[in-house]
Formats: C-alpha cells, structure tokens, sequence
C-alpha cells in the first residue's frame, strides 16, 4: 500500500470560484485522490481558503464586515461548494488558521538563523486618506506610454508596459481616490532566494518525468533575464499573520506581517495539522506526511495548479522548505494546468465572467460538470467551455452510452425475468471477448489515471463504457431470449456484472452516478479489480443467482435545445 499526498492549489478566499478555476487544481487532485484510494492506497487530500492579503481586505470591506467574519463565512460558503461538486478533502483548512500562524513564524525563524533573511529599507507609497502603504497594484494614474488614464502601480492593462508607481501621472488611491500620497521608508524582510538558486536548480534538473508545461515555466524563471530574485516576504497590512521569528517577537518588524505568497502554500502542511488537531490525533500523525525524519519518507506527494501558480511552486516554496535546513517533504510530481476560457473569452472573476460554482450546482448536478470538465481538462493547451459542447458531451457520454447501457440493461432483465439476478446459461466466446478487450482498455486506464493523464483517462474510461453497449448489442439477449432463453439469461447477468464493473471504475469521475449503479445493484464490494491473471473475469463474475436489484431512476438527464439555450442566454453578461 502506496501512502500518496495530494494537495490542490488553495482557492483565495475572495469571491466564488469559477469553473475554470475548479478544473485547474481541486477538481483534477479529487480525481486523482480518489483513483488512488480506489487502488487501495493510503491517500491524504489536502486543500485550504487562501485568505490573507490586500484582496480579501478590500472585499471584507466591501461586505461591510470585519475581516476576520468576512473570511469566516465565505470559508463555510466555498466548503459547502466543495462538499456540492464531491471534492473529497480530508481536510479543508484555513491559512489564517493558528497552525499556518505559528509554522509561517517557525520557518521565517529558520530562514533567519539559517542566514536566508536579509532587512532592505525600501520606499512604499503611503496613502494618507486610508491611512495604510498601498500595493503598486492599488495605486492608479496615467500611464506615461500611452496616456491611458486608469493605469496600475505595477503595470498598464492597455499597453502592457510594466510600471513603478512613481511612473505614474497625477496619482492616486485606487481605495478612496485619494490622491493624498506620500512616499515613506519602511523595512521589510526578503527572502535570498539567489542564494538558494544553485540547489533550487539542481532539485528541479532531477525532475526528469515532471510535465512540460511544469519544468519550462520553471526553468524560465530560474534562468531568464536577470534569474532567480531575492524576494520580499512581509508587508505593512493589517490582515495576515504577525512577522514573529519563531515564538519571538521581530525587532523592527512590529505591526507588519508576511507577504499572503509566504504563508499560503506553508498553510499544506499546517492544514494537515489542523487536520489532526480535528480529529483528536497527535502531531506525529501529520508529521509521518510532511517529515522525512518522522515516517514521510515513503510519502510521495504530488501538487495540482493553473500555470500561474507554478513559478510559486517550483522555486519560492521550495526554497522555504530547502532554506529551512529541516527534513520537509518537497513536492514529487508537480502537475499543472492551461487555462479554460469561456465562449469565446476568458473566464473572469474580477468581470463576473463565466459559470461560477454555486450557479452550475444551481442548474444540473455535479457529475454531470465534473465529465465535462475533467474530459475537456486544458492539459496540453488551453481549452474552451461552449454550451453546445457540453450539451453534445453530457448528452452522448453520459446519458446515451452510460447512461443507456445501465437502463436497457436492467430494464431488459426486470421485465423477462424480475428482479433478480437470473442463473441460467453461461458465458461464453463474445463474453471472453470483451474481457479481453476490457482488460487491455482497462490496463491503459489505470496507466494514465496513474500517469495524471485526464483527458486520455477520460478517453479511456468513455471506451470501456462503449465496448459495453457493442457487446450488448451483439449479444442482443432481446433476440436471444426467443430461442435459447438460459444464454439470455447469461448475457443479463454479464450485463448486470459490467454495470457494478462501471460504477467502479467511474467513481473518480462521476461519484454520484457511480453509488447510485452501486445502490440499484445492491452491492457494496467496491473494490478495484485486480491485475492478475483472472481477476477481471472473476470481478466480472461477481454478481450471483438470486441476487436482488433494482432498475435505477434515470441515471442522467439529457440537456435539451431549449436548457442550453436558456442557460446560454443566462450565462452569457456578467454576473451581477
Ligand atoms: N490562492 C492562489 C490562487 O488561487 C493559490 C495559492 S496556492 C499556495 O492562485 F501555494 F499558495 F497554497
Ligand atoms: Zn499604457
């Protein structure tokens, strides 16, 4: 038994979640969480609200609530929508949790000892109206290339051009509209992530097998222009955990706390702890994880992420843990994603763009989203969700291949011979077959679900449900049944055999689905078949004589012209 560590990109705590946000972490790792608990390995899934930093506060404030209550509450809200599309967490943590707290502080307190931390006195603009340093982002003006008048502190959205705040033209607080600002000196601690280079690089050149997408972007920021930057890792803000050296305080520090990049992905590991704390157990069942001096030596741990969070991934969290001195795990297989886009656009949180997680509950279930969107994943490029897409794939998939061969299946064997499982008859040559055919297919499903090939497993998956309905529809037990009633008989109890064989092997894809064949078939054995000699043939011999089941409710509903083109008409302004 593997014991496998998963953790999906945490979700800022700001707003709902888009579809297109879903697919490129936590959607992804579920699968692979639950493929691998399927297996029988010992999994631990991870995931946590990202909730520190400049946006929260704003948003917090836009709500009218205290942060603190602001944060606590769309905590709840994006655990109620996880819970919705199944992600199946072990733990759903919080990185302003006191775990992340006192870990963020005991890693900054190594890196310091470890002489990773260096003080710089910068200048940062001071906003006097609302009395707090502001972000470059939340500086506004004219840009000075090209005179558009709604220009960022760190760049121009209309030319692109990259900016410092003082590049800016007349000025102002993109908070209150001030244009009350002042430059002020203020100390902050920066990470010397040059230092760390030479050893970021060679972890990185060992990781042969990692994606492309992952190692290029990677090696691009390690390598290109001026390389790897030391980087700034507090700010003056008032929500985020304290600057603290370990259980100390930081002189020169008071009032400031670490940059929301720091402590987030920190929060992996402190997220585990708050899983243990939740469930009364000791700091060694977290640590066997994250420790290689406490058990994790046989973890391996694999991360999920859009690409914009990789360059965070693959050299500022890694060079926490290696600056660190301390035997922290460090990620093993890091998987990343393009982006899905939206018809015809993007998918866009800021603009309301886009189907949002609570609204695509609102219209159909989770399964019918997770096929999609897993089978569509933007692996090797980026992808597009269109209605009329996921109309066509949700109609064939699922309703008129799976969904149709689970319902001609039992309907057939209810009405010529009740509901029970029928004796007679035995399987024969077509029977042999199709295991044949399905232990092949079946192999290079588990080949790419283990390899996190989404798209292919997808394919895969949809092939062993479409071998199913050709050997039923050769096998035509409903011609059969005429003449030689006992090999009908057969056929149907095959038939019954291949839908709990689909229920197991979908499960990752489509849960819901998956216990409802279970409950119709009144089976609970949910174990994944075996890969030796026989074993798919006797997982397909599984179901006997005699035993009761039941005709499911319509495991899938087909999405007609006129839904699509009323969620299409829906879907298509922005969100208000
Ligand atoms: N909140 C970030 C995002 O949604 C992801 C943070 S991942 C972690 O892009 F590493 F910081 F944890
Ligand atoms: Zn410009």
């Amino acid at each position: 038994m593997a014991r496998i560590l998963i953790t999906s990109a945490i979700p800022y705590i700001n707003g709902i979640k888009h579809l297109g946000n879903l697919v490129g972490s936590q959607l992804p790792a579920d699968l692979f969480a639950r493929y691998k608990r399927g297996r029988g390995d010992e999994v631990m899934f991870i995931c946590a609200t990202d909730e520190h930093g400049t946006p929260a506060e704003l948003a917090a404030a836009k709500a009218g609530q205290p942060v603190e209550e602001y944060c606590a509450d769309m905590h709840a809200v994006q655990a109620e929508l996880a819970r919705g599309f199944r992600l199946s967490f072990d733990h759903f943590g919080r990185s302003s949790s006191a775990r992340n707290h006192r870990l963020t502080q005991h890693f900054a307190g190594k890196l310091d000892e470890n002489g990773y931390i260096e003080e710089r006195l910068e200048k940062q603009v001071y906003s006097n109206a609302d009395g707090r340093f502001l972000p470059d982002r939340y500086i506004e003006g004219t840009c000075p290339n090209c005179g558009y008048e709604r220009a960022r502190g760190d760049q121009c959205e209309n030319c692109t051009k990259q900016l410092d705040p003082t590049d800016l033209i007349n000025p102002r607080s993109a908070i209150s509209g001030s244009s009350d600002l002042e430059v002020r000196e203020t100390r902050h601690l920066y990470l010397r992530q040059r230092a760390l280079k030479d050893k970021i690089a060679a972890w990185i050149d060992q990781k042969t097998d990692w994606p492309l997408l992952t190692t290029s972007i990677a090696k691009k920021w390690l390598n290109d222009g001026e390389g790897l930057q030391d980087r700034g890792i507090t700010r003056d803000l008032y929500w985020g955990v304290p600057v603290r050296k370990g259980d100390q305080p930081w002189p020169g520090m008071e009032g400031k706390v670490f940059y929301v990049w720091f402590d987030a992905p920190i929060e992996y590991i402190a997220a585990t702890a708050e899983w243990a704390d939740a469930n009364g157990l000791p700091d060694s069942a977290w640590q066997r994880w994250w420790r290689e001096d406490m058990g994790a030596g046989d973890v391996t741990y694999y991360e999920f992420m859009g690409k914009d969070n990789v360059p965070f991934h693959t050299l500022s969290f890694p060079a926490t843990i290696l600056g660190s001195g301390e035997p922290w795990k460090l990620v093993d297989y890091l998987k990343s994603f393009n982006y899905l886009n939206y018809d015809g656009g993007q998918f866009s949180t800021s603009q309301g763009r886009g189907v949002f997680m609570d609204q695509a509950l609102s219209i159909l279930p989770a399964d019918y989203w997770r096929w999609w969107l897993l089978s569509h994943a933007p692996e090797s490029a980026d992808s597009e969700f269109t209605w009329e897409n996921f109309q066509a794939s949700v109609n064939k998939d699922l309703a008129d291949v799976l969904g149709n061969f689970v319902s001609r299946v039992t309907k057939f064997a209810r009405s010529k011979f009740g509901e029970t499982v029928p004796g007679g008859g035995a399987f024969g040559p077509e029977e042999a077959a199709l295991i044949a055919d399905l232990e092949g297919r079946l192999r290079s499903y588990e080949q790419h679900m283990d390899a996190i090939e989404v798209r292919k497993s997808a394919a895969e998956l949809r092939a062993i449900w479409v071998a199913g309905n050709e050997y039923l529809q050769s096998a035509a037990p409903w011609s059969v049944v005429k003449t030689d009633p006992a090999r009908a008989e057969a056929i149907v109890r095959f038939g019954l055999n291949l839908i709990r064989l689909y229920a197991v092997l979908s499960r990752p894809f489509i849960p819901d689905a998956s216990a409802a064949m279970l409950a119709a078939l009144g089976v609970t054995d949910e174990s994944w078949p075996g890969t030796a000699t026989g074993d798919l043939a006797r997982a397909l011999d599984h179901l006997s004589a005699g035993h009761g089941f039941s005709v499911p409710e319509n495991l899938f509903a087909k999405i007609t012209d006129e839904e699509r083109a009323d969620w299409q008409l829906r879907f298509s302004g922005i969100r208000g």
